[in-house]
């Protein structure tokens, strides 16, 4: 079984790559699953329901999200718009799962693939540099004893590299693979842990690399030079698609390879 498992869409260059070359690679590599992260879809800032609908019209099946899931209201409306046992695709939207309770949308979404795979999608959020969540190891402990498909992918949307080698080793074996987002830079570690988990410290941003992690390199440079607010808007050169995909056994949800994939025009 073939997991794509596509790094955070950034503004409508990431937008754009991404719709360039998800065809060509789900066909190249017999894709099964396709999970996108898509925090950062609309303009950096978050993601509006009309660009969740447009990516999972690119072939999505479950998009994820992170610290900016609440930038955009009206997404608060697309969460709830559907019931926990939903499969519809605003339930098919994450939001981090060690969130404070209560809040709207869901940090599991557990489905099938066409061919029947059982499979489950987790997010979490990292709490070292980042705004105040809860523990995202017991909260991944916590989850994993409700969830019953063997193929198991964690988003795991942190700053730390420590953080996320951590989560990689405290999941080792449990889950199929740890992709880390949010900091927007591919690491080069992509690797199979000894108990069958694909990990990757970071995936990588799909969008313009001529930027400072997806925003104009200009307005970034201004706010370090002179200390001074300033509006962020995205960056549109260079943009590039970043991923990680998985191959896994279906029947026991172990990890056999994970390859790097980036591409750009
Ligand atoms: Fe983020």
């Amino acid at each position: 079984m073939n997991i794509l498992f596509i790094g955070d869409i950034f503004g409508s260059a990431g937008r754009k790559i991404v719709r360039e070359h998800i065809g060509h690679v789900r066909q190249a590599h017999g894709v099964d699953l396709v999970i996108i992260n898509a925090e950062n879809a609309a303009g950096g800032f978050g993601v509006t329901p009309p660009l969740a609908e447009e990516i999972f019209d690119l072939g999505a099946d479950v998009l994820t999200t992170g610290n900016h899931i609440w930038d955009k209201r009206e997404l608060i409306d697309y969460l709830k718009s559907v019931p926990a046992n939903s499969h519809a695709r605003p339930r098919r939207v994450l939001r981090p799962a060690n969130l404070q309770p209560g809040l709207p949308g869901y940090g599991v979404y557990e489905g099938t693939t066409e061919s029947g795979v059982a499979y489950a999608v987790v997010q979490l959020q990292g709490c070292v540099f980042m705004n105040t969540t809860n523990d995202p190891f017991h909260a991944a402990d916590a989850l994993l004893a409700g969830i019953k498909a063997k193929v198991i992918v964690v988003d795991f949307h942190a700053e730390a590299t420590s953080e996320k080698a951590a989560m990689g080793w405290h999941l080792d074996g449990r889950v199929t693979a740890v992709l880390g987002t949010h900091t927007h830079v591919p690491t080069a570690d992509e690797r199979v842990l000894p108990g069958g988990t694909a990990y990757q410290t970071d995936v990588g941003m799909s969008g313009p690399y001529d930027s400072i992690i997806g925003v104009d390199k200009d307005l970034v440079l201004h706010k370090f030079l002179t200390g001074m607010p300033g509006k962020f808007e995205a960056a549109k050169g260079n943009p590039k698609m970043c991923a990680a995909l998985v191959t896994c056994d279906p029947l026991t949800g172990r990890a056999s390879a994970i390859q790097r994939i980036m591409l750009g025009e």
